[in-house]
């Protein structure tokens, strides 16, 4: 019979697994000191009782940015005492009554706000800032998922005209790099008040982010340094994203376990590369709208039709392409199987611009010859493991009725 003791007794690469979770909070945050500084010294004036500027940053995914200002705001509530600062998710609070709700909730932790309107959260907020006169932070993270974010913009702002004393600064976190253009101009000013930007990693600095980990969180000589060198070199290939580099240390890690093997070597870490890159692609295609989905299926069946009847190997899939024209009709077909009215070739193009932002195609436009001109398209990932996923979704849907 199985048992827990057995199991929990399996020998494993691990000494600490939660160091290497994306959840792990490091103490210290090599190459990100002068970023650290300057947020700093950015929220100082509130330890002086003035109300900071608002501060905007932004930087691809996994620069560090989400752990650079919480490690800020640990150090500036130690000064300011508890709930002047307010860190909040927006990708879960993600409207402005949301994050007035959540901004209430922090201070005033006992008030039950539940069907409190808009106005009346707004009148708690201020009242209570100006009674204890605070000079609160608010910390918006993955600031661009607000829906309403001009008019959250705005009520925040306007609020600091309301207060009798203390104040409201904001600081708006986005991995967005286009993100500030997208703004209204008024938004624009307030947020944008002092910027900051957040470089990807390089390579050496991801070898020496993962090293510090590795030897924190695997037993002492069970990764070898080629190995951790693989996986910064990889990252800093791709993206320079410490998170997706410590996805791949962790991935590896629980790969050496799978096979009872006391080290984790480069084999390890190429297998965790696919692993997390199946992954990554799983959740970018699940978290599609159904009509991208589905534009991405006519391609994939395409793809596999294709290397079929040309006889292809897996591996030279990507030597060729489809047309726009092809993958439109295809589109159609997986349309007609699911029994949803096909869009129109605009929105069709919308799509594949979309998918090709997000890496899952790409596409040339060519050159005026025999067909015209026309795009062509190649899959970002494997035909057969798109046509999985998509597959497996809307199974379930199916299922669903
Ligand atoms: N300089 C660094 N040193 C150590 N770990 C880091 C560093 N920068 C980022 N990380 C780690 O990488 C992951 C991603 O960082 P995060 O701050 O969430 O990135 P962002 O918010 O820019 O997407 C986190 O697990 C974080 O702990
Ligand atoms: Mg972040």
């Amino acid at each position: 019979m199985p048992s827990f003791s057995e199991i929990l007794s399996k020998p494993s690469v691990f000494a600490d697994r939660n160091v290497l979770s994306p959840h792990y909070v490091p103490e210290a945050l090599p190459f990100r000191e002068n970023e650290i500084r300057r947020i700093m010294e950015g929220v100082s004036p509130a330890l002086k009782k003035e109300r900071p500027r608002n501060i905007f940053i932004y930087g691809k995914t996994g620069t560090g940015k989400t752990a650079s200002v919480k490690h800020v705001m640990a150090q500036f509530e130690r000064h300011a005492g508890p709930g002047s600062y307010c860190y909040i998710n927006c990708r879960m609070y993600n409207s402005r009554y949301r994050v007035i709700q959540k901004i209430v909730k922090e201070l005033l932790p006992s008030l039950d706000s539940m069907g409190f309107g808009l106005a009346m959260l707004y009148e708690r907020m201020v009242q209570e800032i100006s009674s204890k006169s605070i000079f609160l932070i608010v910390v918006l993270d993955e600031v661009d998922m607000v829906k309403d974010l001009d008019d959250l913009l705005y009520t925040l702002t306007r609020s600091n005209d309301e207060l009798k004393s203390g104040g409201i600064s904001i600081i708006g976190i986005t991995n967005k790099l286009t993100f500030k253009e997208q703004l209204d101009s008024r938004s624009r000013s307030s947020l944008c008040e002092n910027e900051f930007v957040f470089h990807p990693y390089t390579a050496s600095q991801l070898q020496a982010i993962l090293s510090q980990r590795a030897r924190l969180g695997f037993k002492p000589g069970t990764a070898d340094d080629s190995a951790i060198n693989l996986a910064a070199a990889l990252t800093a290939q791709e993206s320079g994203d410490a998170r997706y580099a410590l996805k791949l240390l962790l991935k590896a890690g629980e790969i050496a376990d799978e096979k009872a093997i006391r080290r984790i070597t480069d084999r390890e870490v190429e297998e965790a590369r696919r692993s997390v890159d199946r992954d990554i692609a799983f959740e970018a295609i699940s978290a599609l709208p159904d009509h991208h989905q589905l534009v991405l299926l006519g391609i994939a069946n395409l793809f596999i039709d294709k290397s079929k009847n040309t006889r292809l190997a897996s591996s030279e899939e990507e030597d060729f392409f489809i047309t726009s024209g092809e993958a439109y009709e295809a589109y159609a077909r997986v349309c007609r199987r699911y029994r949803k009215p096909r869009r129109s070739s605009r929105w069709y193009r919308e799509y594949l611009n979309d998918l090709e932002m997000l890496g899952l195609i790409t596409t040339v436009e060519s050159g005026a010859g025999m067909r015209g001109r026309t795009r062509l398209i190649r899959l970002g990932y494997s035909a057969a493991e798109v046509k999985r996923i998509v597959e497996k979704g809307f199974s379930i849907i199916e299922q669903k009725g």
